[in-house]
């Protein structure tokens, strides 16, 4: 059973959380030994052929990601800390297909955390960049061309706070097409985009489109979008702004929503353009470092600030 229009009611969760196989940890253990960890671990290359446990966890893992429910959660590996789970999040990325890069410094992994709690998004912050809780949103909005996963690794989670949020695409199209079948089809139409962190270009783009098999696609960051729109000189009009409360007052609604904290090591591998995300506020405590700085030093004893390590991966 696909289960691919699943709500909060009838999510299936005994097919959300993947432990991968005793030899795939071990491969990832021999991996681990060999490597220095220290530097970016996106500068690492894999030997595939050092894989082949892992290799068919991924393969069963990506059919619950394409065909299943759309989202997993590899549960973390037991003794790895924030460094070797940031190696396994890579690992399975490069396994998954091509990475994508995120920012200006040509980063493909990058890590989510409070750069300072006083920038706000409103100011013009990417959201991974702070701890506002966000609008529920697909990562796919700086860049027209379509990847199909989103990896997020838990690092270390919040002090306080800091739930992720997982919503079914296809729930609520189902709902939309039901309910507000009007505003819906605005929704199909061109909207303004931006390459925040990349480029100031603009791009146009519906909010909905359809894959081959005729599964709705989402593209949806509201306030990058509106930032674009205004920058592009083609404020939204009210039909449209309708068309989006509509969406965002459905994608709010708890029935089509799966709360859930990512505990340490986990890591969620998600369809981006069929699962939308968001995540609740949060907090870090007073004087906590950073991954970066906890490579550098790592004799350190201070605690981790909440940490999300984040990939983009393009189906191959
Ligand atoms: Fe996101």
């Amino acid at each position: 059973m696909p289960n691919s229009d699943w709500t909060r009611q009838s999510l299936d969760l005994s097919r959300v959380f993947y432990q991968l196989s005793d030899t795939s940890v071990f491969e990832l253990k021999r991996f681990i030994a060999d490597h220095n960890l220290s530097g970016h671990v996106d500068q690492l290359a894999i030997d595939r052929s050092h894989f082949h446990s892992l290799m068919l966890d991924v393969e069963k893992l990506r059919t619950e990601v394409d065909d299943g429910q759309k989202f997993v959660v590899v549960k973390a590996i037991e003794g790895f800390g924030p460094v070797q789970t940031e190696a396994v999040h890579w690992i399975l990325s490069l396994l998954l297909g091509e990475t994508i890069v995120q920012n200006e410094e040509g980063r493909h992994l990058i890590h989510i955390y409070d750069r300072d709690p006083k920038r706000r998004i409103k100011d013009g912050a990417r959201y991974h960049q702070t701890h506002e809780s966000g609008q529920i949103h697909t990562d796919n909005v700086n860049i027209p061309e379509n990847y199909q996963y989103l990896l997020v690794g838990c690092a270390n989670p919040a002090k306080i706070g800091g739930e992720n949020i997982i919503v079914n695409g296809r729930a609520i199209y189902d709902y939309l097409n039901t309910h507000a079948r009007e505003e819906l089809e605005i929704l199909k139409n061109n909207f303004v985009f931006e390459y925040r962190g990349i480029s100031r270009e603009l791009y146009e783009a519906p909010i909905i489109t359809f894959s081959e098999r005729g599964e709705p696609l989402f593209r949806h960051l509201r306030t990058y979008m509106e930032s674009a729109q205004m920058r592009a000189d083609k404020p939204l009009t009210e039909d449209q702004v309708r068309a989006l409360d509509t969406l965002d007052a459905a994608l709010s609604m708890s029935e089509f929503q799966l709360l859930y904290r990512l505990k340490s090591g986990e890591i969620l591998v998600a369809n981006d353009s069929q699962v939308l995300h968001d995540r609740r506020c949060f907090v870090d405590g007073k004087d906590m470092i950073t991954l970066d700085e906890l490579k550098k030093h790592p004799e350190s004893k201070k605690p981790l600030k909440r940490t999300l390590l984040r990939t983009w991966v393009r189906k191959i």
